[in-house]
């Protein structure tokens, strides 16, 4: 395999031999052919410059040379690639320098001549795949960590992308809900300061003073009512809620109450069948917004009058309320976001805040709201609450 490292290791393996009687030099040729490609060398010199040229997986030396001896040869190829398999040769004066080698971790091997053909062949060919497996590892640890740097590197990037992304969306959205505010706070803002101008100058109309502030209490009841509102959107989830374990049918009934008189100025018939005997547990203030939310859309809806009908009931372990009029239906054109805040459609005054509110208050509950598929030209909200076992 040829790794990253940049190390080979599918060739022939090459072994250089080190002697300076010729006929062992032969002998270990011969030996040693089948194992690998021997390079001969008559001198500890010798065998250093052929080190230096090219790649070897063992390298195997006589001790007992002219010059420089095999034990400090070996030592000097130990220190430049401690991977490649060392074997010294020795006869039996040369034992204490077998010995030193051994004990500084020079040599992996000795050999005492006369040695036997075989077994410098088997000890040779353990030794070369003892350097081959140390090279291969070498080069695979070398991929592991380009991999890993790599790796990182695209980590940090996925982080700051990460982190761009997020504060990106975040700016984004808190700019757009911000632009919106203030559009809405602007009207009501303008309004009241022309009126009260007009009120610092109108001393001796009593009437026209009159109407003004009555227009300005409007609008400041109409930013109160902002602001409640964006409180009621940003509210943290379901920690939020204030179970007050007030009946389901109890708090419709208390809506539909406060609406006869709007609904009767309206021209609206109310009607309301109410049978869930097993309430879900609930905010009751906070449901009542739910509801009221709700019907006010649908009288909203039906400006020449129309039938608002409310029912509730169980169904398995959900209570089911459905809120229905008789006006024109959601807007196609907003149908996919009505739920969303800011959504409003040809309503003058309106927030766009009501359904992003109800939407909201039942998901804090553990519910859900949709529009109902079954809703016969007018529209019909459907809210699902489950109820604890
Ligand atoms: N029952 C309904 N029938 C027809 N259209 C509806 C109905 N309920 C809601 N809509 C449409 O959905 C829009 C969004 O309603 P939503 O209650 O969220 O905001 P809004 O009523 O415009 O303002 P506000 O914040 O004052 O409630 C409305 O403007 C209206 O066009
Ligand atoms: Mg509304």
């Amino acid at each position: 395999m040829n790794g990253k490292g940049g190390e080979t290791v599918t060739e022939k393996p090459r072994i250089l031999v080190v002697d300076d009687e010729q006929r062992s030099l032969d002998l270990l040729a011969r030996a040693l052919r089948k194992v690998g490609e021997v390079v001969p060398a008559s001198s500890g010199d010798a065998a250093w410059d052929a080190f230096q040229q090219a790649e070897f997986d063992l390298v195997i030396s006589d001790q007992r040379m002219p010059g420089t001896k095999g034990a400090e040869l070996l030592a000097r190829v130990a220190q430049r690639d401690d991977r490649i398999g060392r074997v010294l040769l020795t006869g039996y004066a040369d034992m204490q320098a077998t010995i030193d080698a051994i004990n500084l971790g020079r040599v992996h091997a000795y050999i005492s001549k006369p040695w036997k053909p075989d077994q410098l062949a088997l000890l040779a060919g353990s030794l070369i795949e003892r350097t081959r497996l140390a090279r291969q590892n070498d080069s695979l640890v070398k991929e592991l960590s380009a991999r890993n740097e790599e790796l990182e590197i695209a980590m940090a990037e996925l982080r700051r992308t990460h982190h761009r992304m997020a504060s990106g969306v975040q700016l984004d959205a808190i700019g757009r809900t911000m632009a919106m505010v203030v559009h809405d706070l602007r009207g009501p803002l303008n309004t009241i300061g022309m009126a009260t101008s007009q009120l610092a100058q109108s001393d001796d109309d009593p009437v026209g003073r009159a109407e003004t502030a009555r227009i300005a209490s409007e609008e400041v009841q109409r930013l109160g009512q902002l602001c409640e509102e964006l409180v009621e959107v940003s509210r943290a989830g379901s920690e939020s809620l204030r179970y007050d374990d007030t009946p389901l049918d109890e708090v419709i009934h208390s809506v539909l109450t406060a609406m006869a008189e709007p609904c009767r100025a309206a021209g609206v018939a109310v009607e309301e069948e109410l049978s869930c005997e097993r309430s879900p547990r609930l905010d009751g203030g906070r449901m009542r917004r739910t509801i009221l939310n709700l019907t006010q859309n649908a009288v909203e809806a039906m400006r020449g009058g129309g039938t608002l009908r409310v029912e509730s009931r169980c169904e398995g372990e959900a209570a089911l309320v459905r809120v229905m009029d008789t006006g024109p239906g959601i807007p196609d054109g907003i149908r996919e976001t009505v739920f969303e805040p800011f959504v409003t459609h040809a309503k003058s005054g309106g927030l766009g805040l009501g359904l992003a509110i109800v939407r909201k208050i039942v998901e804090d509950h553990g519910g859900t709201v949709s529009i109902a598929e079954d809703s016969e030209g007018g529209n019909a909200f459907e809210i699902r609450l489950p109820i604890a076992p």
